[in-house]
């Protein structure tokens, strides 16, 4: 009884071939809807005002911020050419308070970190403005290369006085309030970054993913389809294609879990794709099954049903949790023992518990990295042709993916690899390259702002 409950409940995150083509059949659709769209509640496929890849040859000195939905990091950027850069870099964890407080408490803050960092490099530059690039890992519909409107912020942010501003406007807002002489030269968002920062070094470089707290993408796109889009005149651009923000309930696989972690969201309906995905949300799906697999007595049945207070609060169970479970070959689940030990109190499970434990991670780790290669495989067929030319023997296409889950989950990229085999087939999949990027905000921010500030589009 116990073991169908179990399987039952693992059985919900196993993803049949024909959900996965419905996934990308879905955010297909979607991709193209978001080029056209005139419904200001569609924040997808965001026009970023970059019009080509770097070359790899920039040089120059900028300083850049990257700010995600955990920490900003603050650096001074030396692009040297031929690839080459010298990152100097500090990182701050953006509090719970700061999250949810105001915005000018918010870019004061920003504004000191900056300044911490230019005491740390000891930059001199004089009088002269100093030119920063900004990546921001949150939506914003962009202006200009260098201005954008705040659109929406999850990752439990919650700074409405900051929504509908123009970012430049409130970042500046802040160094001036701190006498820093510092002029955002380009804002992009991270995924542009990642895309731009690993073409630098990886000239094949047709994708940017980021897979961390969050998910999303960017790809080069023809501008004669992004019938939004009304800056000056380009062929091609690179679109922020926010598909954290796609996904409908006709093609997402979505099980209980899944839907009442929207429900209880800061912003329910909003990012409902990412909500399956990403880092933020796959350690709260396995306590939620968790807990309603302790109430059905289908596991830790020495609990006798009773969920231990420490796996009640929301996100409790991180999805480091998962990592380091899945990163133990120990085939007795040892791990699965000291994690329930240290961070939640709980003892004495079985070998059956361990094993259920583990079996669950896997299959909710599984199911994440599916869904992200159905997503690169939904951009990859709408790209297919332009930028990316996937039957063409000759041609590779990178994929450069950043992000805590793509570079720590263990397996995971060969798990996307083996999905794309299946989407694409061999051949095909043989040209498609999956490669870990790092730091692509900071660098990918100062190559925007170098070419930004020297009056070439990039
Ligand atoms: C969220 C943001 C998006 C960002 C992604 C990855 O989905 O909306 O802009 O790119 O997280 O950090």
């Amino acid at each position: 009884m116990t073991s169908s409950t179990f399987q039952d409940t693992v059985a919900q995150f196993v993803l049949s071939k024909e959900q996965v083509e419905k996934i990308i059949n879905g955010l297909n659709d979607e991709l193209v809807e978001g080029l056209t769209t005139t419904d200001p509640k569609n924040i997808t496929q965001q026009p970023s005002f970059i019009t080509r890849l770097p070359t790899g040859k920039e040089t120059g000195l900028y300083l850049a911020i990257d700010m995600g939905g955990t920490n900003l990091r603050t650096a001074a950027v030396h692009l040297l050419g031929d690839g080459q850069v010298g990152v100097t870099m500090e990182k701050h964890e953006i509090t719970h308070e700061l999250k949810t407080g105001t915005g000018e408490a918010m870019f004061d803050w920003i504004a000191d970190c900056t300044a911490q960092l230019l005491k740390s490099v000891a930059l001199d530059m004089g009088n002269a403005e100093l030119q920063m690039g900004v990546t921001f890992s949150f939506a914003i519909q962009q202006t200009a290369i260098n201005r954008g409107k705040v659109l929406a912020m999850g990752k439990g942010f919650d700074l409405s006085d900051v929504m509908g501003k123009d970012l430049k406007d409130l970042l500046e807002g802040g160094f001036t309030r701190k006498n820093l002489p510092v002029t955002v030269s380009a804002i992009i968002n991270d995924t542009v970054g990642t895309l731009v920062s690993h073409a630098y070094v990886s000239p094949s470089t047709k994708i940017g993913v980021i897979l961390a707290t969050g998910t999303n993408a960017a790809y080069i796109e023809r501008a004669s389809e992004v019938s939004k889009y009304n800056g000056p005149a380009c062929d091609q651009m690179i679109l922020n294609t926010e598909w954290d923000a796609m996904g409908k309930a006709e093609y997402l696989p979505q099980t209980k879990y899944d839907k009442e972690i929207d429900a209880v969201s800061l912003v329910p309906g909003f990012q409902e794709f990412e909500k399956m995905v990403s880092g933020l949300y796959m350690g709260e799906l396995v306590r939620l099954a968790l807990v309603d697999l302790i109430e059905q007595n289908a596991i830790f049945e020495s609990l006798g049903g009773k969920v231990p207070e420490s796996l009640k609060p929301r996100l409790a169970f991180k999805t480091l949790f998962m990592s380091t479970i899945e990163s133990d070959n120990n085939t007795d689940h040892t791990a699965v023992d000291k994690v329930f030990k240290t961070s939640f109190g709980i003892e004495g499970l079985t070998s059956q518990d361990r094993a259920r434990v583990f079996e669950l991670i896997h299959t909710i780790g599984q199911r994440s990295a599916t869904m992200t290669a159905a997503a690169c495989a939904a951009l990859l067929y709408k790209a297919n042709g332009t930028s990316v030319k996937l039957d063409d023997a000759n041609e590779i296409t990178t994929i450069g993916i950043d992000g805590s889950v793509f570079e720590k989950y263990p397996h995971f990229s060969h798990s996307m690899m083996d999905a794309l085999t299946e989407i694409f087939g061999k051949d095909r999949a043989s040209r498609i390259r999956l490669e870990l990027a790092r730091d692509g905000g900071c660098i990918g921010a100062a190559l925007v702002a170098m070419v930004s500030h020297s009056g070439g589009a990039v």
